[in-house]
């Protein structure tokens, strides 16, 4: 399992000074370019989550579009997108957040999801937490029990694990 953790962790690429001087942007597309690297990450989170009786795998725009579905048809789940304002056609709920400048709203389709349901919420990365955050706000306020937060990639010194009082988040490697 280490040994598949480092393959993983050395396959995510670095780039300096991406989007903005002074970000080091973890660019997990290399990832997606070693198919044994990928298939690892997956089944890294399937091996976790297969008995843990997960009725949704809720997926956050953009790249937890890339890992959850395979993982939701992997336990039997079903996928669940958290998307970007304005992209979803039909009924939705809202939840803005916070980013480093400004704010951004996260939606999910009503009757995506019912009351009492599991849910696991993907993302490639967590960096302050505040887009989990929002995540879980919209699965909470209709009833659904968040299980857990899984990410590719933590960024520690950033203290988003703080934010997400007691609900646990599992990551395969650090930034
Ligand atoms: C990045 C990353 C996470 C989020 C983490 O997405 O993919 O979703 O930031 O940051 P946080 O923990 O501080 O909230 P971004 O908002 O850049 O959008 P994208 O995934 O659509 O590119
Ligand atoms: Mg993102």
């Amino acid at each position: 399992e280490d040994q598949r953790l480092q393959k993983i962790a050395s396959a995510i690429r670095v780039i300096p000074n991406f989007p903005k001087p002074g970000i080091m942007f973890q660019d997990i597309t290399t990832l997606l370019l070693d198919p044994t690297a990928f298939k690892d990450t997956i089944d890294l989170f399937v091996e976790r989550y297969r008995s843990k009786d997960i009725s949704v795998v809720a997926g956050i725009e953009a790249r937890g579009f890339i890992f959850g579905p395979p993982i939701a048809l992997a336990i039997g789940a079903k996928f669940v997108p958290m998307r970007k304002p304005n992209k979803l056609p039909g009924e939705v709920i809202s939840e803005e957040y916070s980013l480093e400048y400004g704010t951004d709203k996260m939606e999910m389709h009503v009757g995506a999801v019912r009351a009492g349901e599991r849910a696991l919420i993907i993302d490639d990365l967590i960096a302050t937490g505040g887009t989990l955050c929002a995540a879980i706000r919209l699965l909470e306020r209709v009833g659904v029990e968040v299980v857990e937060c899984a990410c590719v990639i933590e960024l520690p010194e950033l203290k988003g694990r703080d934010r997400l009082g007691d609900r646990p988040l599992f990551v395969l490697v650090e930034g």
